[in-house]
């Protein structure tokens, strides 16, 4: 096949040259030259299935795309993938819209650090819709081994060891009946158009760009696996961001098992839903009530504290722990896990001066159980009295929640979804709850418990 032509473009200045440069000569930046095909009559006219030179039209004459969801037959994805509640679409106009999952011709990219359980989800995934598996990382032998592992059941499974664009293309257009393609990873397919090794970026976009092409004219949905490296954006999945109709990100600590699914960009659905599984021996299982993986089995130890924290939508009870020891060092330490740090030093600050303990004197250390991370201030009552606690010795009463802003006067602010929050904690037994509700001020919470 003959190599169509290519320029190299600066991603920072748009500067264009014919060679391949290490620093681009116009705005001196390193390695932003990215190999570009010139792109041709044909190559437009094909674009996302459009013909080319399309006419305008009226709102009104565009006919309701058939929005007919395909379930994943996972709900935690479901919801991350969105649904029509949150569209508000009318059923009768849109046939088929009552259910939450994958968009027919959506193509969806799922990042993650490498080894985070992304091939996993989504061989689970296809065990249930039915579907292709395209793996450029496995051959079809290991592939085989982890559908026994996760315990996949659909015998009809279509498997593909392939790193060749066009191949797999012509594969997924001699299948019939596709209902999902996953693509593992964009990282190891490569276009014959293109001189690049796998996973540069020109390569990546490029093969992204073929691969959107055929979802978007044949209606199939599509899984792009993007690893997420060490480097940063090198390569990184972040240049498809613009070209992909979702971005989901999968996180989580490598030696703990929560994960959590989360979605950047949905041009189908909320950005603001989170899915939560547990990555265990036969795959990723859904946590449906994630009560037991946040809190610890210590209770009324001094230093724990229930706080209610929002994942999405979903209100969920979190245990933090603190551990306030006098220190031999000339700088006491702050040391947070799953908090913010410099979060930590303002409430430090804020105990120190509103109620006179001495915590200069003392090292700090703050952690949140089940490898969560809480970044928003409803919080801060909960890590302030989890410290004081530790510091006095002296546990909270039996079935306390907190949940509430400080401001750096120590008052207590009100937070979002306050009435959530309360119902969820009520929902799972507290009964003490202190919020901006019942309290204003640090010093009038402490003096109470
Ligand atoms: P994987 O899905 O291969 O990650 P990714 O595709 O994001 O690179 O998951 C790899 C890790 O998950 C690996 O360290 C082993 C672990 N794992 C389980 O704990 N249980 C399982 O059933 C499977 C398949 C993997
Ligand atoms: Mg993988």
């Amino acid at each position: 096949m003959a190599k169509v032509t290519t320029k190299y473009v600066c991603q920072q200045c748009g500067y264009e040259t014919a060679s391949w440069m290490g620093k681009c000569p116009n705005c001196q930046a390193w390695g932003s030259l990215v190999e570009t095909i010139v792109s041709s009559k044909i190559e437009e006219k094909g674009r996302y299935g459009e013909e080319a030179g399309a006419k305008p039209m009226r709102l009104s004459q565009i006919p309701a795309e058939n929005l007919k969801r395909i379930t994943t037959g996972i709900s935690e994805f479901d919801r991350v993938l969105g649904g029509p509640s949150r569209l508000r679409l009318n059923s009768a106009e849109c046939p088929g819209s009552g259910q939450a999952g994958i968009v027919p011709g959506s193509v969806t990219l799922l990042a993650g650090d490498p080894g985070i359980g992304k091939s996993t989800l989504l061989l689970q995934m296809v065990d249930k819709t039915g579907g292709f598996y395209i793996s450029g990382e496995e051959s079809v032998g290991q592939l085989k081994l982890r559908a026994q592992r996760v315990g996949v059941k659909n015998e009809n499974l279509c498997f593909l060891a392939e790193t060749n664009v066009e191949n797999i293309l012509l594969a997924l257009s001699q299948a019939k009946d596709i209902r999902v393609a996953v693509i593992d990873s964009i990282q190891t397919l490569y276009t014959e158009d293109l001189t690049g090794t796998p996973g540069s970026v020109g390569q990546v976009r490029e093969c992204a760009r073929k691969l959107l092409h055929f979802a978007k004219k044949d209606k199939i949905p599509m899984f792009l696996v993007g690893h997420v490296t060490k480097e940063g954006a090198i390569a990184g999945p972040m240049v498809l961001e613009h070209l992909v109709d979702t971005v989901l990100f999968m996180e989580g600590e490598r030696y703990q098992t929560l994960r959590i699914l989360r979605s950047f960009k949905n041009r189908f659905g909320p950005t603001d839903e989170v899915g939560l599984f547990r990555m265990e021996e036969g795959g990723m299982k859904e946590v449906m009530d994630p009560q037991d993986l946040f809190t610890s089995s210590t209770k009324n130890t001094p230093g724990s504290v229930a706080v209610v924290a929002m994942e999405g939508t979903r209100p969920i009870l979190v245990e933090v722990q603190s551990l306030v020891v006098p220190t031999k060092l000339p700088y006491p330490r702050r040391i947070g896990r799953g908090i913010d740090y410099n979060r930590l030093l303002v409430l430090v600050a804020v105990i120190e001066k509103t109620l006179r303990l001495p915590l200069g004197g003392f090292d700090v250390y703050v952690n949140v159980v089940g490898g969560i991370k809480i970044s928003e201030p409803a919080a801060d009552l909960g890590i302030a009295l989890s410290l004081t606690s530790s510091f006095k010795n002296k546990p909270l009463p039996p079935k306390t929640a907190a949940i509430g802003e400080l401001g750096l006067l120590g008052e207590i602010r009100k937070v979002a979804n306050l009435e959530k929050r309360i119902k969820e904690a009520k929902r799972l037994g507290f009964t003490n709850i202190l919020s901006p509700e019942n309290f204003s001020s640090l010093p009038q919470v402490v003096a109470k418990v």
